[in-house]
């Protein structure tokens, strides 16, 4: 997945949120000019990275002395690679060492890493000192595309995931996609579920332009740049319509109430990670939508034939290993998940490819018999 670098201008979406709009910059081999952009839009500033150690091992020098040669001086704080860093634990060590770093107000945090260091790291500039500034660096597809856009930070309570956390948005976020050559696959084409997602929910045009280009895109060819800077776009728009998810925002979650189901029956692990679940989701999602006559089924044949050839389960079988729930359990689950208001499930179900629509009007019975002959066709 490695691909030479690419001089050329880098990519800009504003994220248009009044006083608090920021840029997304886009480009291969970006890092190098992080310090320069930081110091122009912050003189004088301090910077403290937060991190994983998985990341810091790839990239954290580089990151490093981006910063000190734009004369910013910087600390890192590094944690353990994976959710389970999400934590309050975590969480307060976090905050701990920003203070011991003295960032204070008017300095800075850099997010170095996938979701988790970005939610993590976020929500630790939210709280010190009332809230810092900080830049998103993210290093994963997923993050690169959604989680580092539209200002969302939390870590994960024993109530659930992401249960306590801000509305905070970065400064400024620095997506180089060639930090994206070092991912295993498996999580680029989990990150990629993200990405096919924008297309599917409201441009069939850039869903066209994925089933031929996708394969460049996993290649690190010019079109990574440009599927990112799609998806960060649409992400962007939505964002600025909706910030705190009242309306259009939750149509960013097409495939995640059946993707979220599946993903905590399998414990929230390497059996399916959160992008394979989504894409089993938006598979789930556009089927049941064909069921409902809302779609031609050859409308949903095409996304799952375009969601497989990209090696994202589409299929409860698809999914390694397993003791799935009881039909009650995965009923149970779909009704706990956070798109439900008011005991009405909430879904998100489509008129056609790029039509994406929120629904309460779903009928559960319907919804548990689709889900047992999913269930029962595991074997
Ligand atoms: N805030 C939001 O709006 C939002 C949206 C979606 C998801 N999320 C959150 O994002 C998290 C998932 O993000 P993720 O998939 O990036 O997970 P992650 O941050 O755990 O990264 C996945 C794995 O890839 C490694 N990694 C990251 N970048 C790498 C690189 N360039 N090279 C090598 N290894 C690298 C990490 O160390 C980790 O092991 C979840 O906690 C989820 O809740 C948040
Ligand atoms: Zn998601």
């Amino acid at each position: 997945m490695t691909a030479p670098l690419r001089s050329g201008d880098p990519i800009v979406v504003n994220v248009a949120l009044g006083d608090r709009a920021y840029d997304i910059v886009i480009g291969r081999g970006l890092i190098a000019s992080l310090g320069e952009r930081i110091a122009k839009l912050r003189p004088g500033s301090k910077a403290a990275i937060v991190t994983d150690e998985t990341v810091a091992r790839h990239h954290l020098a580089v990151a490093e002395d981006s910063l000190k040669s734009a004369g910013i001086a910087v600390a890192s704080v590094k944690v353990p690679a994976g959710e389970s860093s999400k934590s309050f634990r975590m969480l307060e060590r976090v905050c701990d060492e920003l203070l011991a770093a003295r960032i204070e107000r008017g300095d800075l945090v850099v997010a170095l890493g996938g979701g988790v260091v970005g939610d993590l790291g976020g929500f630790a500039a939210s709280l010190i000192r009332r809230g810092v500034d900080y830049v998103q660096v993210p290093t994963s597809l997923l993050a690169q595309v959604d989680s580092s856009v539209g200002g969302k930070t939390a870590i994960n309570s024993r109530q659930g995931k992401n249960l306590v956390g801000a509305f905070y948005q970065p400064i400024l976020v620095v997506a180089d996609t060639a930090l994206l050559d070092t991912l295993p696959e498996r999580e680029f084409r989990a990150g990629y579920a993200e990405v096919v997602k924008y297309g599917l929910l409201g441009d069939a045009n850039f869903f066209e332009w994925l089933d031929v280009n996708w394969r460049d895109v996993f290649a690190g060819g010019p079109s990574r740049e440009h599927a990112i800077a799609v998806s960060c776009r649409a992400k962007a728009a939505i964002v600025a319509r909706d910030e705190r998810e009242t309306g259009d925002r939750m149509l960013l979650n097409l495939g995640h109430t059946f993707g979220h189901a599946f993903e905590a029956a399998a414990g929230f692990s390497d059996k399916l990670l959160h992008g394979e679940a989504v894409g089993l989701g938006m598979a789930m999602a556009f089927e049941f939508s064909a069921r409902r006559g809302l779609i031609p089924k050859a409308a949903a044949d095409r996304v799952i034939a375009h969601l497989a050839a990209a090696g994202l389960p589409t299929h409860v079988k698809a999914v390694r290993g397993g003791n799935w729930p009881t039909l009650d359990a995965m009923m149970d689950l779909i009704s706990q998940d956070k798109k439900v208001q008011r005991g009405r499930l909430t879904f998100i179900l489509v008129r056609g490819i790029g039509q994406a629509f929120v629904t309460r009007d779903v009928d559960a019975g319907e919804v548990r018999a689709f889900i047992a002959e999913k269930l029962n066709s595991r074997s």
